[in-house]
């Protein structure tokens, strides 16, 4: 009653809840998507819904987007809206437990080790990495180099394949080795501290957290005694992200970064990425599965640019190969691991061209998910076409509707963000398809596989902090080139 008696023309509509506090908590944690869509029907681009007690206005479209995600730091933050739940996983003095200009300069540190020259290094460590993992896995070839076919559960493999390629490029050898060891073990019970519900309720006492809490300790110690023994050999010549903030991560004001704020560095790089490519990587596998026209025309790409002897892989061939990077493009419009970017408002802020104000103490929500799946801006949006990219005309031209953005824009007003934008737009994006184009193109090479007998791509689960394709998440494979025995 009060929602409908004291609604105020200024602020934007709120989406009608029964449970006082509790709000809509349910129907957006459930489905965001159909939640946002419903709600933008009865309201437009702009409402307020209420969530265990946080008032959060959802602005949608390239304009939302650009509201929010390009809104100055004076007004709205991340830190205030993130720090709770990424805090105890990182660790302190990093990301969004430190000023927003340390933020700033700590993600360009961490750039610098994302270059051409470091991505050179990479990709033929990710072969090797993508190589060892099958000859081992269980879920490949588990210790038998002939095995012809197997049934694999993506979801089991790829968060693993991941873990295993970025730590060995961005954190080097030592680190790598780890994970062999007790690491894995200790970044799982780190992910399970890092949780929707650690989202709402940070140190609710049950065991995910106390785990939580000693692995994000122990995995913080072993950074530091890493740190420690490079010191000590003196030899910083690798072009990992460790060496680079152990030699370049000095704060304009001369203060450096200690050791323990490195290693928190370390875990938050990873964390970022290790669930957005993990699912991005499994979607693709999925859809490429679903689709055999797909899959034969990334194979013919990988002989055209390697050969039909298909020699080692560099970063050089990645940049050649259109139809795969439009692949990795195509999934993420379609699978986004991130479907909503908030930030706290810390002034009453007004939306652009309209008259509403966002109070101070609200949330700002982004969900560049809704625009690129609307066919406003991407034709026959339910298809997963990843040739749509090759062709201007299949994407709503941009410039026509408004002048100044373009579909894949730099800028925040655009219907295509899967990597955010502005202040805290993703810096792994390179990265991302470095390592997600090296995995792909050697399952392409060495596989050819299908999803098991009657099923189809999934649908999305969305209870865990990226949207993950609803389980079973299989896929079942043969191997290409059966008479080389040549993994
Ligand atoms: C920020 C997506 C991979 C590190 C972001 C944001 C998005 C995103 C949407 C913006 C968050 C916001 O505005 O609230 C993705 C996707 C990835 C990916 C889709 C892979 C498919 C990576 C990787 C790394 C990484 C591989 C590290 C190497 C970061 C960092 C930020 C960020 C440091 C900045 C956070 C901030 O400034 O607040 N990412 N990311 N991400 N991402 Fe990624």
């Amino acid at each position: 009653l009060r929602q409908v008696l004291f609604k105020d023309p200024n602020r934007p509509p709120v989406v009608f809840h029964w449970i006082p506090v509790f709000g809509s908590a349910a129907s957006y944690g459930m489905d965001p998507y159909k939640f946002f869509e419903d709600n933008r029907k009865k309201f437009g681009d702009v409402f307020t819904f209420v969530m265990l007690g946080r008032s959060i206005t959802v602005a949608l479209g390239p304009r939302g987007n650009d509201f929010v995600l390009n809104a100055k730091h004076s007004d709205v933050s991340a830190e205030e809206a993130y720090a709770h739940l990424t805090t105890p996983v990182f660790g302190k003095g990093v990301i969004y437990d430190c000023p927003n200009a340390r933020l700033m300069e700590q993600k360009k540190f961490a750039k610098s080790a994302l270059t051409t020259v470091a991505f050179r290094h990479y990709v033929p460590m990710i072969v090797n990495e993508v190589r060892q993992y099958w000859l081992k896995s269980p879920q490949f070839f588990g210790g038998d180099a002939d095995r012809a076919s197997n049934k694999t559960h993506l979801m089991t493999a790829m968060p693993e394949m991941t873990i295993f390629t970025a730590s060995r490029t961005l954190q080097g050898r030592e680190v790598r080795a780890k994970f062999d060891e007790s690491f894995a073990d200790l970044y799982h019970d780190l992910d399970r501290g890092f949780t929707p519900i650690h989202f709402v309720f940070p140190n609710i006492p049950i065991p995910a957290t106390f785990n939580r809490d000693k692995a994000h300790k122990k995995i913080s110690d072993t950074y530091m005694e890493v740190i420690q023994e490079r010191r000590r050999t003196g030899d910083l010549s690798d072009p990992d992200l460790l060496n680079t903030f152990m030699r370049e991560a000095i704060y304009k004001d001369g203060i450096r970064m200690t050791d323990r704020e490195i290693a928190n560095m370390m875990i938050g790089i990873l964390m970022g990425g290790q669930h957005t490519s993990a699912a991005t990587s499994t979607w693709a596998l999925m859809h490429i599965g679903a689709d055999k026209t797909l899959r034969d025309a990334l194979y013919q790409e990988q002989v055209d640019v390697c050969g039909t002897e298909l020699r080692e892989l560099t970063y050089d061939d990645l940049v050649n190969m259109p139809l795969l990077n439009n692949t990795i493009r195509e999934t993420l419009r379609m699978h986004p691991p991130l479907h909503s970017l908030m930030r706290f408002v810390r002034h009453d802020l007004t939306i652009d061209g309209t008259k509403y104000v966002v109070p101070r103490g609200h949330y700002v929500l982004a969900a560049p998910g809704v625009p690129m799946i609307d066919s406003q801006y991407f034709k026959n949006p339910s298809k997963y076409d990843p040739a749509r990219w090759f062709e201007q005309k299949n994407i709503i031209d941009m410039n026509a509707r408004d002048q100044d953005y373009t579909i894949v824009s730099k800028g925040a007003r655009s219907p295509y963000l899967p990597f955010g934008a502005g202040r805290h737009r993703c810096i792994g994006e390179q990265f991302a398809y470095v390592q997600l184009g090296t995995i792909l193109s050697m399952f392409i090479r060495q596989f050819e596989w299908t999803l098991p007998e009657g099923r189809s791509v999934p649908p999305p689960d969305y209870s865990s902090m990226v949207t993950l394709p609803a389980e079973p998440s299989e896929i079942v494979w043969t191997r290409r080139r059966v008479d080389e025995k040549k993994i």
